[in-house]
């Protein structure tokens, strides 16, 4: 299958369509996933620490109650970015998913990016998702008269909060609870637990459950004074000659007002970006639909609906809990590491805001194993491509799972959770999903010229898809460059893209498969290696 030259040329050697389409024909994963399961599994991943914690500080640091407009702006990105997944999707159903995407398009440099981005956009995000799960369970025990110190709260210099009063307890040292429920979740996939149908169904039914009743309960509490103004003014410029980082000295060019806080505006049109930005998060994981192609029964028509389909049921369910959250406690207080219990507090419903923690609880639990689980057999195709070593493939003799991966990936995302502060990991994340994103976009328009003979089961008319994928690769700048404003963002990202090239030039350019034209098994688990993979 290699049809790359020689020479530098070899980084962009392709795989080809076709050969994944016999893959998927020939897959041995079972084809059993219709279009409401789909749906089910884009709505476990999505619905998590987004909706749960980060709404409320976006809204108190950014926004105010235009948040509101925060999650349309969102929303309205992911459903473009939907239709360009929903073409690859169909025409491509394999389980590599943008990895797999870019592999058959672009070549293989750009799916090493692919990877180094679903890096962050999984496995980042399962430790994003520790951290807000820890909220809510120290929240939780709190109710109960459990308290764990403030030093074993949160990551190192990040401040403590206690979650009723906002009250300042203290400084972190390591966020314990987030590090602890990586290692157990790590623990659960060494072994072989993963997420069944079944058990994701429950979960989705809890938290849709618990989001719908905040919506419903909290509708008749809340004060419309609290959405005014909705968009607050921006708060003054810092004073000259503060150091700003090249990012803020851009949005200050553009007119807008830098916060002295943070780098990034607060309030005005700034914050509501920087807030849809920061929100992003939140909307995360309807694209892991397309992870299941090869398990899909009917790819064509399911994949467009499971993934267009969990994103507009979140995208309804988001606006409205924000509607309800803002509406009831003055934003200026959101920044609570529990704000959907905190506001349920507010209204006196003690024993709602009981079930409330449990259903994020249990519905963030899911979340980071659905992460892991994805960034293991991101890592696992990876390494049976030969583009990293093949231990990431090595599958356990009793368990069947790719252990060696799974404990490498667990004890850096558990590193993360306990010792990074939610806004950073969350930013992080953000960051290489929306490059991500905004490279599916530009892999559609791609393909359309590159390949127009291609069978591509759903496809938008050229002259609506030019306009979707334009549009979706645009606005995913536009938010990138409001997280690029943050100094520490910008640093990290651009740190950890240098280190992934290195690690290509030294060993995946000279290790690739493909390259070396060894006929590659494909991205589908073979019996007796990975079952479910
Ligand atoms: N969208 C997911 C969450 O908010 C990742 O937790």
């Amino acid at each position: 299958m290699a049809n790359g030259p020689n020479g530098l040329g070899r980084i962009f050697i392709r795989k080809s369509v076709e050969q994944m389409h016999t893959e998927h024909e020939q897959g041995e994963l079972k084809k059993t996933l219709g279009a409401w399961n789909l749906v089910l599994l884009g709505i476990g991943c999505i619905i998590g620490t987004g909706i749960f914690v980060l709404t409320g500080r976006a809204a108190a640091e950014f926004a105010g109650p235009g948040i509101m407009i925060s999650f349309i702006i969102t929303g309205t990105l992911c459903a473009l970015v939907a239709l360009a997944y929903a073409e690859l999707a169909a025409a491509i159903p394999v389980s590599g998913s943008a990895y797999s995407y870019s592999y058959a398009s672009m070549g293989e440099i750009v799916a090493w990016v692919m990877g180094l981005l679903l890096v962050l956009e999984y496995g980042l995000a399962a430790s994003t998702v520790a951290v807000g799960w820890s909220g809510y369970v120290v929240s939780f025990l709190g109710d109960y008269g459990i308290t764990i110190p403030a030093a074993l709260q949160a990551a190192p210099g990040v401040e403590v909060l206690d979650a009723k009063t906002n009250e300042v307890l203290g400084v972190g040292v390591v966020n314990l609870p987030a590090l602890l429920a990586i290692g157990a979740v790590t623990m659960l996939l060494t072994v072989g637990v993963s997420e069944s149908a079944s058990v994701n169904n429950v979960v989705v039914f809890i938290k849709v459950g618990v989001v719908v009743a905040f919506i419903v309960i909290g509708a008749p509490f809340v004060d419309t004074a609290n959405w005014t103004p909705l968009i607050p003014e921006q708060v003054p410029a810092p004073p000259p000659g503060t150091d700003m980082s090249l990012g803020a000295q851009i949005w200050r060019a553009l007119g807008d007002v830098v916060t002295a806080r943070e780098d990034a505006p607060a309030y005005g049109m700034g914050g509501l970006i920087t807030a849809a930005a920061t929100i992003f998060f939140a909307y995360i994981g309807f694209e892991a639909v397309s992870t299941a192609g090869a398990e899909s029964k009917n790819p064509a028509r399911d994949m467009p609906i499971g993934i267009l389909g969990s994103l507009i049921v979140c995208t309804i369910l988001y606006i409205l809990t924000c509607a309800v959250l803002v509406g009831i406690v003055p934003y200026q207080q959101l920044n609570n590491p529990a704000p959907i219990a905190m506001a349920v507090d507010a209204i006196g419903l003690g024993w709602f805001a009981t079930l409330v923690k449990i259903g994020a609880i249990a519905g963030l639990s899911s979340v980071m194993l659905v992460l892991l689980y994805g960034q293991t057999r991101i890592f696992y195709t990876m390494s049976r491509d030969g583009l990293i070593p093949p231990a990431f493939a090595k599958v356990h003799p009793k368990f069947k799972t790719p252990w060696i991966n799974t404990i490498i990936v667990g004890v850096l995302a558990s590193g993360f959770a306990g010792f990074m502060s939610l806004d950073s990991l969350a930013n992080l994340t953000n960051v290489g999903t929306l490059v991500a994103f905004g490279i599916i976009c530009i892999t559609v328009i791609y393909l359309r010229f590159a390949r127009p003979d291609m069978k591509r089961p759903f496809r938008m008319p050229t002259a609506v898809m030019l306009p979707v994928a334009g549009l979706g690769a645009l606005m995913c700048f536009i938010l990138l460059m409001a997280l690029m404003a943050h100094t520490q963002t910008r640093n990290f990202f651009l740190i950890y893209l240098v280190i992934g090239f290195g690690v290509y030039f030294l060993y995946g350019l000279s290790h690739s498969k493909l390259a070396k034209g060894e006929v590659v098994g494909g991205h589908e688990a073979k019996p007796g290696e990975l079952p479910g993979g």
